[in-house]
């Protein structure tokens, strides 16, 4: 299915979540299923993770990464450098050979199945594909978590109307909420996929190269998405993966870019482009386009936390 078929004036500037929408997190302590809120400096902390699927070659061989809580940290680096299996890492859907993984001060690798499942409960994703259900409709699809989820302690009126917020935050105009992805453009769809992955309300967001394979209009209203996501939900954690330098950028407080299975560096857009690290500035020279530079008067797009 084509990603071209959207109308780029009203896709290209997202408005952000209103205050409105933002705020009808109904009911908060029931949708959160009573998760204490974090507030440490790190979201996530990974020490000295390695990983071999096979016993031989290490996928991961020995990351140390820091992700600051409330802030927008961006994963970068070429194909095949680990960083899915990084994310699936931080997911608990993958257990580390050897290292640490804290995920909001607890370690990962010493839960259980039952509290790794509970503790993804906290996590939103979004991935290359929305990965939406074709026979359910927008609503329905936000719908699926908060029923998956919240049987029993919240009522079917409150998980619509908790939909419905999510997909207002989303930017999807109610005018679509009844359509089937089949009738709605990549660009709605990626907004029904936002809005899933916000429906339990959670804290830490996920994106595994949102952007790829689409055209630049609608890469420039996901990106914009979801920092505008990531500024209405104060305190939360964004985490991106992508091998778009350009977006890093424009996105990012921090960028860590991954080769062979290490983080090669870590830091500002602006360490990456004073950076002397060959790989770096090679991936710089390859990746910087002439849009980096803003034009003036423009104000670059970070978070605002
Ligand atoms: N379940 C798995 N079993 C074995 N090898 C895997 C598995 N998942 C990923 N890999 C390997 O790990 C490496 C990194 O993959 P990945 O994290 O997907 O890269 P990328 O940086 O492009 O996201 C690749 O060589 C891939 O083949
Ligand atoms: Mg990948």
């Amino acid at each position: 299915m084509s990603e071209q078929d959207d109308k780029p004036q009203s896709e290209a500037v997202p408005s952000p979540p209103t205050e409105e929408a933002s705020s009808a997190r109904v009911p908060e302590d029931k949708n959160t299923a009573g998760r204490p809120k974090f507030t440490g400096k790190n979201a996530i902390e990974l020490k000295d993770v390695k990983k071999s699927f096979d016993g031989k070659e290490f996928v991961l061989n020995g990351i140390d990464l820091q992700i600051p809580r409330g802030q927008i940290t961006v994963i970068i680096g070429y194909s095949g450098t680990g960083k899915s299996v990084l994310l699936k890492h931080i997911l608990g859907l993958v257990t580390p050979t050897s290292g640490s993984i804290k995920v909001q001060g607890q370690e990962l690798t010493e839960m259980t199945e039952a509290q790794r499942t509970q503790l993804r409960q906290g996590y939103g994703m979004l991935f290359q594909y929305s990965a939406l259900f074709d026979d359910m409709t927008a609503l329905e699809n936000v719908m699926f978590p908060l029923k998956e989820h919240r049987r029993g302690q919240m009522k079917k009126s409150e998980m619509q109307e908790v939909a419905k917020a999510r997909l207002k935050d989303a930017g999807l105009d109610p005018k679509h909420f009844n359509k089937l992805p089949s009738e709605m453009s990549g660009g709605m769809r990626k907004r029904v996929g936002l809005a899933r992955a916000l429906a339990l309300d959670p804290e830490i967001l996920i994106y595994d190269e949102p952007t790829t394979g689409l055209d630049p209009v609608l890469t420039e209203m996901v990106d914009n998405l979801i920092v505008s996501t990531h500024n209405a939900r104060k305190g939360s954690t964004s985490v991106v993966v992508s091998h778009d330098l350009y977006a890093a950028f424009r996105i990012a407080d921090h960028v860590a870019m991954l080769d062979s299975g290490r983080v090669l560096l870590y830091g500002t857009p602006e360490d990456f482009l004073n950076s002397e690290i060959d790989l770096v500035k090679r991936f710089v020279a390859k990746g910087v386009r002439k849009e980096l530079t803003p034009k003036e008067g423009e104000e670059p797009l970070r978070s605002t936390e």
